[in-house]
């Protein structure tokens, strides 16, 4: 029996995510599993190897322009694709549930391997998919990570199997990629640097001398696939779920869909949106913040244990092999901090003069600390350009029988929206 705490306020979440010894990941059977018994990478990766992944995966991403401005251009040309496919509906209902995972999936494609995939493609759909069902944890598997006996007994019952099946479907997925690429990499001419993620990590494990290192040998390449893997488990269905719910928030909240266009005039008129619009559009961005702050993608963020025992507070004494979670959800509705906050209201994030973003110390969307998103820059700034390339061009509705019911979320790893249909109208 594993002792488990939660965290349900800002501050003590704040203060137990500054702590290393509070950042490890505990060895769940579910975790275990779904790599073959490799845990490398960097989201369920721990001590000195996570430290190696996790820091040579943020530099190199960065300096390939993660998070950077100059990101616009991949961005906008998911964007596009996305509102060619919208034109092609001519205002039919669409399930905006699979709209925004390819594109996502091929921004981060695009830094990480230098390539972009059809939206169409089968191959990567059928991935894709794979992903989006592990995430949702469908047919109860939930169940099996907190009652592992039930889901050795009876996999089947709890979705245990497919859980497995799918998980597994991806990491094989990777380990191919992963030795494809070496070998491309090994074949290719030397002449000029590495110019993708990808080669620039397959050279770092061909120089790698330390035998100790995540980087040598076998285990680098083991490590390549798992860090590749959660990169694009953390980064696709996240940032495609938010901008689902943006949608679906837009289509619910008509007044502010429409105060946002009038934003979006003012400020962008007829050219194309750009990042460097942001600063000025204080509703757009107090809306994404709204919307992730109401629907809490991630309610418990990411399992979290302790690795040696921990004085919290100066108060709580947490012995070392504790599971802990951070209770976002509660912080995100706390109302000692937020005034009414099951209540939809985007201006608690504008100052009350209208001049500025206000920050909240309780708003903790992508957590906190050491372990805190590393694609939070990124996801902004694709968050931003969707919405106001597609509100530019399109205004979005639901079928009022369903407005009652659909901002209830589905809930498993993350809170998704539960399926429902939206109609992209085109401005003249
Ligand atoms: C709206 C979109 C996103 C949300 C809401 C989100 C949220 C989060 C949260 C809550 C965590 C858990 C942190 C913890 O353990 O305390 C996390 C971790 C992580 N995210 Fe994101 N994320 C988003 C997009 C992205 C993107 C685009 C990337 C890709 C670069 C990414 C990469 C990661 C990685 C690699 C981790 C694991 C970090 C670690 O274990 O040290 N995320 N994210």
């Amino acid at each position: 029996m594993k002792r488990c705490l939660w965290l349900n306020d800002h501050k003590v979440i704040r203060e137990a995510w500054s702590n290393p010894a509070c950042c490890g990941r505990p060895k769940m059977q579910g975790i275990v599993d779904r790599t073959a018994g490799f845990l490398g990478g960097i989201i369920f990766n721990e001590g000195q190897d996570f430290k190696e992944q996790r820091s040579f995966t943020v530099s190199h991403l960065k300096d390939l322009g993660l998070g950077k401005q100059c990101m616009e251009g991949v961005i906008s040309s998911e964007v596009d694709t996305v509102i060619e496919t919208l034109v092609q509906t001519k205002g039919q209902p669409l399930s905006t549930r699979h709209l925004f995972n390819v594109a996502s999936l091929n921004v981060l494609w695009g830094i990480i391997s230098g390539d972009r995939y059809r939206h169409d493609d089968p191959a990567l759909n059928n991935l894709v998919e794979s992903i989006t069902r592990n995430m949702e944890l469908q047919g109860g598997a939930m169940v099996g990570f907190f009652i592992p006996w039930l889901a050795h007994w009876f996999p089947n019952l709890v979705g245990w199997t497919s859980y497995l099946s799918d998980a597994n479907k991806v990491f094989k997925f990777w380990r191919q990629f992963a030795k494809r690429r070496i070998k491309s990499f090994e074949m290719a001419d030397k002449g000029h640097g590495p110019t993708c993620f990808v080669d620039m990590y397959i050279q770092h494990v061909k120089q790698c001398k330390s035998l100790t290192s995540s980087f040598f040998g076998d285990k680098g390449e083991l490590s390549l696939a798992s860090t590749l893997q959660d990169l694009f488990i953390a980064g696709t269905e996240t940032t495609s779920a938010t901008l689902s719910w943006l949608m679906l928030h837009l289509a619910v909240f008509q007044n502010y869909q429409e105060n946002i266009y009038q934003e979006i005039c003012h400020v962008v008129g007829d050219r194309k949106p750009s990042l460097g619009d942001r600063r000025k559009m204080l509703l757009t961005e107090a809306f994404i913040s709204e919307t992730m702050r109401h629907v809490t993608l991630a309610p418990l963020g990411m399992v979290h244990c302790t690795t040696d025992d921990v004085d919290l507070c100066g108060t709580y004494f947490i012995p070392k092999g504790t599971i802990l979670h951070a209770n976002i959800c509660a912080a995100h509705h706390d109302p000692s901090q937020w005034e009414r906050p099951h209540h939809f209201f985007p201006e608690r994030f504008i100052s009350s003069d209208g001049s500025k973003h206000l920050q909240h110390d309780s708003f903790l969307p992508f957590s906190f600390g050491k372990r805190r998103c590393p694609g939070e820059l990124l996801a902004r700034h694709e968050l931003f350009l969707f919405l106001v390339g597609i509100i530019h061009q399109f205004s979005v509705t639901i079928d009022p029988s369903e407005i009652e019911d659909c901002l209830k979320p589905k809930l498993g790893v993350s809170a998704t929206p539960k399926p429902h249909l939206l109609e992209f109208h085109q401005r003249q």
